[in-house]
């Protein structure tokens, strides 16, 4: 029968024809004459549509087979080929997965440019201990034991005379006890607070203190000073104003508001006033001779100001899709 020939003189011209294909043009141009809509095996088939129905059943199950050993023949010699790319699994030629970039943390970020903004105007950068005693946090700062100030700020005792800082405060006597004026620091670091977590206030925050003692500093100096850094940090447009305030370990006090205009209110940033004679007096100077003023402000705070961030809490959650932000 005509087709039994057919067959094997497909098999043997299909062999002898794939073993000279080289390149994967070759391969290509094989796959279309041989296996192709149009190629050799598919006219077979062709062929066996007109045979008679007795002779179907046998035809067809020897074509069937012919198609996968061509077919397998075929796969073998293009997975052979290292020419073509798709016989290796490797594309070389594809990009790579990119790794995500890690981010500086938001909190970090703002530290750094509330420390070049007054490194600009001549502060040094001044560190100091974050478990402190009573004398430090309180007592030197003219907050006795069972002042009414000392419930302002709830703290977290370590034991009885060592706390958890409870603001930056501790570090302007530890700046004055090493130290003769002048003095022109700032110092930043994480304070602690015993209080309810909520989205405005968490167990522990940031803080930047800054301290200026001399002969001749002034309270309009420290407003000047003052100034100068709400206007590089939220604009120069920025409104802002010095409302009265208290503290004990300056004298007089006053607190800084902003203007947000997105809330439509004032919103506190910072506590300052003039460093009371007595925290003078309790490091050793002479406060008739010197003088200075003070200030410290919630780096949280300002970060939530400057970036419409309304929960003090995701500063501390670590969320990446929180951090991708900044
Ligand atoms: N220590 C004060 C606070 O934590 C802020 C402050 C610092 C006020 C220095 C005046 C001078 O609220």
């Amino acid at each position: 029968m005509s087709l039994n020939k057919t067959i094997k003189g497909l098999k043997t011209s299909f062999s002898k024809e794939l073993s000279k294909s080289k390149t994967s043009q070759e391969l290509e141009n094989f796959r279309i004459k041989y296996l192709g809509r149009n190629g050799k095996l598919a006219s077979l088939f062709e062929e066996f549509n007109k045979l008679p129905a007795n002779e179907k059943p046998r035809f067809g199950k020897e074509l069937n087979i012919l198609k996968n050993q061509l077919t397998n023949l075929y796969q073998d010699a293009l997975g052979n080929n290292n020419e073509n790319s798709s016989s290796n699994d490797t594309d070389f030629s594809l990009p790579g997965y990119s790794l995500p970039n890690g981010s500086i943390h938001p909190l970090e970020q703002i530290t750094s440019e509330i420390k070049s903004i007054f490194q600009s105007i001549g502060f040094s950068v001044a560190y100091g201990p974050e478990i402190d005693d009573d004398y430090h946090n309180f007592e030197a700062l003219n907050v006795p034991k069972h002042h009414p100030a000392r419930d302002m700020q709830d703290t977290f005792f370590v034991n009885p005379n060592a706390v958890l800082r409870t603001h930056t405060s501790n570090v302007q006597i530890h700046l004055m006890e090493n130290q003769d004026p002048p003095l022109r620091h700032i110092c930043c670091g994480r304070v602690f607070r015993n209080e309810a977590v909520s989205y405005k206030s968490f167990c522990l925050f940031n803080q930047v203190e800054g301290l200026v003692v001399n002969e001749t500093s002034s309270f309009a100096e420290m407003k000047g000073t003052l100034e100068y850094f709400v206007r590089e940090m939220f604009g120069k447009d920025t409104k802002m104003r010095f409302r009265p305030s208290y503290f004990p370990f300056t004298e007089p006090s006053a607190e800084v508001d902003i203007w947000n205009s997105k809330l439509d209110q004032w919103m506190e940033i910072l506590g300052c006033g003039m460093v009371n004679p007595n925290v003078l007096s309790n490091v050793g100077y002479d406060n008739k001779k010197y003088q200075g003023f003070a200030f410290g402000m919630g780096i949280e705070r300002i970060a939530m100001i400057k970036y419409g961030i309304k929960d003090i809490r995701l500063f501390y959650q670590n969320d990446k899709r929180f951090l991708e932000q900044f």
